[in-house]
This record gives C-alpha cells, structure tokens and sequence, in this order.
C-alpha cells in the first residue's frame, strides 16, 4: 500500500479537521487540536460507539469518572510499579527511541532477520518487548542498530524502563504538595467505581460499563500524526461476567467490535485483521487479548485491543482499599469476583483509521468516502448563482432541523464540490432557479456524482432515508 500519509495530514490540516497544538506559538511538538470539522467527525463517531455498545443493549451503563484519581488507585493497577515502555538513548545525537520499537523494526528488515536474531542472541520470541532490558540492549549494540533520524548506527546507552504516566501534583497545604497522575487509561475510573454501580444501577452479571474520556501518556516517541499522542481519548468498556464464560465473551467481543467497525462505520475489511497475543507478550493482567489492527499508511498498526482480564483489577483494588468488590449473584447464588472482559479502542486513532479509510484518489479528485453517517457535514447547501441566497438560505433552515448543513456561495460551483468531497459531505443541494420555482432541488452524491432532482419538501426525509 502506498504511504500518502503526508498527503492525508495535509487534507486534515488544510480542511480544517486538525491543527497543530499551540500553532502561533510555534506548536507544541505531538499536540493536535481538532478544528470544525474534526470535532464533529469525532464526536460522530463517539456518539455512534455509544448507540451500538450501550443505548441499543440491556445490558451496557455509561460512567464518567474523573482523570485525576486518589494515587493509590494506580499502585493497586500496577501502573506506578510497571507501565514502562524500554527507552534507549543515542549518546550521539541525544535521541530518544524505545528499543523495543528499533528492534522490532529490525526483524521486520528481512524475512531471514528474526531467525538469525534467535539463533545468534538466543532469544525465544519475535517480540522484542518481551525481552529482557539486557537482551534489549546487547541486540542494538551487537547488531549496530541505527538511529532512524541520522540513518547511521546509534552509540547505544543502556536500555531502561521509563514509566509512562504524567505525574502533576496537588497542593495539600500552603507548603507541601503531593504527586498525582494524569491518568494514563480510563479502565480504572470503572473497576474502582464497581460496587458503586452493581449497587445502583440494578444490573445483573454479565453487564458491563462503558466510558470515553482522556487518557495521558508520556509516550518516548509520539508520532505517526495522530497515531500515538501523549494526550489522546479512549472509549473503553468493561464487561464484568461470571469466572468460566469469560472466553465465550471474550470471543463475542471480538465479533461486535469487527461489526461495528465494518458495518457501523464502513471501513474496508481489507483493512483490518485480527491478531491474538503470543503467552510471553500478554500483560500481567491478562489471559488473552486480540487486536484488531488497521492497515495505517505507514503499515498496521493496534486499532483496539480486547483484553480478557480475569479479576486482576477487583482483586488489586480489594487488596489496596481493604473494601468488598465482590458480587453476589442472585441467578446461581453465588459470591464471587467477577472476570472482565475489556474492549478499548481509542477513539482519535480510530478517527485516524477512518480518515485513511475514507481517503480516495481519483483521476479528477481527491475525496473522503466517509460513511455518510460519521460525516462530520451532511448536507452542503449552494445556490448556483450568489443572488439566490435568499432561497438558498431558506432551503439550509429547513434542512438543518435534522441534519448538519453548510452554506457556501463563494466560488464556481466545480470548486465548491471538489470543497465538499475533500471533507466528505454525502450529498450536495444545488439552488437553481427554474427547479426551484417548480418546488424542486437538485441533490448531488458525493461517490457517484450523480445528480437528482428532488421535491424540497420531500428533502429532509428523502436525505433521513440516505443517512440511515
Ligand atoms: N485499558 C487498556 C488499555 O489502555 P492499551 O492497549 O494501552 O490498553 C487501548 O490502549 C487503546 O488506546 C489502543 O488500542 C489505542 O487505540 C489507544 N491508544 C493507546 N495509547 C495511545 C496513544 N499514545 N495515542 C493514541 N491512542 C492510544
């Protein structure tokens, strides 16, 4: 597949779905803004995952827990003592780069490489995560690995753990202060306000609970755009189910999650594909995990990760808060810490996924085949010539009861749609005036552009029936 990666952060700068962080200050390196077009494109998105994952089930609640939580929470999940990610430095240039990343682009170099690699370093596994730091390290210097910046072989330091959470601090009083974390999931945020909902909400294992909110890390290399940002938001879910049917679920999980990425927002199958996690890559809180990977421009890369993971969290938050997370269960009358089955997916990396999705070139234009109902524009209203902009005007109230609409009279009508398929507005109204004194309007698709003349009080419900 081709790398139009710079071609596709140029459409989402120039047509205003992202900017970069902090701009006039000359950005802040890795921070992204969403412009009009790209909060409203995420926000479709948001609303779509909480339509198919809650609103449409029984068996689903939202949460919306704070991002700054009380620091224990984060010792009891294992984030304080291990989320690190393998850093390495380049005494040459004082670079940094996670060696885990290097040594995996290594292996992927040839199809040769990774056999070589386990038979020369004795090493048991193509994850190079997986690998001891010493290991890490006697790989990148042995095999005089080079900095990806300067192309040349780094002068390797240790590699290190670097724990990956944002520490801030609160003041407690007027002269002492005490650190705490931005946190780094939301998952949390759900596991330690368990009970609380059990108790509330009236569910009845299996049920889980869905939130979307910021997360923070502070990930050694950022990049790929909006790939892997230091501030970005996840949508996560944790299903709480009984111990024994969590892979059942698990397997279920896996199904809805493709489902709704293929036919909910239409990304080509071709683009995704599932990968289960070898035994040695698993996280310590996890008996199974699959990814579901996108074809990014830039090669596949983690879209969602659906993690099985057994009672670890209850279990480190009983232990850490001394309180009862446990849950009887009316059904089979029995008390037990239920398992949990976590389906994360984040949600501006999924904004990515469907950008290079939608992303079409043709012989005389550039477009975004989006799925009209994640567009962040519905309808785009013109009148051909700017002196029916009374009439053109008349037609956006009318549609924007429903539908997000623009209006546009500057420039010939050509530009104006070429405008509209770079943002990747389905449909297209064009005010002209003999349709128009017939009480009639011409609807342009985005894909096909084809053009049909509609009724204009037929419009909004013949536009609902498209979107649908
Ligand atoms: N609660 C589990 C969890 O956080 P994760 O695999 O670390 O698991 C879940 O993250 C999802 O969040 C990923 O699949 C990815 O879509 C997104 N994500 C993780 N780190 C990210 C980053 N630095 N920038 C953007 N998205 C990220």
């Amino acid at each position: 597949m081709e790398n139009n990666m710079k071609d596709i952060v140029n459409l989402c700068q120039n047509r205003w779905f992202v900017y970069a962080g902090s701009e006039i200050y000359g950005w802040l390196a890795n921070t992204w803004d969403y412009g009009p077009y790209g909060s409203q494109l995420k926000e479709n998105i948001r609303n779509l995952w909480l339509k198919e994952f809650v609103q449409k089930r029984t068996d689903m609640v939202t949460l919306d827990a704070g991002i700054l939580m009380n620091p224990q929470v984060w010792v009891a999940s294992g984030h304080v003592g291990g989320f690190s990610d393998p850093l390495i430095d380049d005494k040459n240039t004082g670079e940094r780069f996670r060696a885990d990343k290097l040594l995996e682009d290594l292996i992927d170099s040839s199809d040769d490489a990774g056999e070589y690699l386990k038979e020369k370093y004795g090493v048991n596994s193509l994850i190079p995560e997986a690998w001891e730091l010493a290991k890490q390290t006697e790989v990148m210097r042995g095999e005089q690995v080079k900095n990806p910046e300067t192309g040349k072989p780094g002068d390797w330091t240790d590699a290190k753990k670097f724990n990956l959470m944002f520490q801030t601090s609160q003041w407690v009083t007027a002269d002492s202060s005490s650190v705490i974390y931005m946190r780094p999931e939301t998952a949390q945020g759900i596991f330690v306000n368990f009970a609380n909902i059990a108790r509330t909400s009236r569910k009845k294992i299996p049920f889980g609970v869905a939130q979307v909110g910021k997360a923070f890390r502070n990930e050694i290399t950022p990049g790929n755009f909006i790939f892997r940002t230091r501030e970005f938001e996840q949508m996560e879910i944790e299903y709480f189910c009984e111990p024994g049917t969590d892979m059942e679920i698990h397997k279920t999980w896996k199904n809805d999650c493709m489902k709704f990425l293929t036919q909910t927002l239409s990304i080509s199958e071709d683009n995704l594909k599932l990968r289960d996690h070898d035994d040695d890559e698993l996280s310590h809180y996890s008996n199974a995990t699959t990814d579901i990977e996108f074809r990014f421009p830039f090669g596949w890369g983690e879209l969602w990760g659906i993690a099985s993971r057994t009672d670890f969290d209850l279990k480190a938050h009983m232990a850490q808060s001394k309180e009862d997370l446990s849950y009887f269960d009316p059904v089979n009358n029995k008390k037990y810490v239920p398992y949990v089955i976590e389906p994360s997916v984040g949600l501006t990396r999924l904004f990515l996924a469907t950008i290079c999705n939608a992303y079409t070139v043709e012989e005389v234009r550039t477009y975004l085949k989006l799925d009209p109902k994640i567009a962040p524009v519905k309808v785009w209203v013109l009148p051909i010539v700017k002196k029916l902009w009374e009439e053109a005007k008349k037609v956006y109230a009318q549609l924007s009861e429903d539908f997000v609409c623009e209006y546009d009279e500057v420039g010939s009508v050509g530009k104006r749609y070429a405008r509209m398929d770079e943002i990747g507005t389905p449909f297209c109204v064009v005010i002209d005036s003999d349709n128009y004194d017939a009480g009639n309007i011409t609807v342009r698709h985005r894909d096909s552009m084809e053009q049909e003349i509609v009724p204009i009080e037929q419009l909004n419900s013949y536009l609902t029936g498209k979107l649908k």
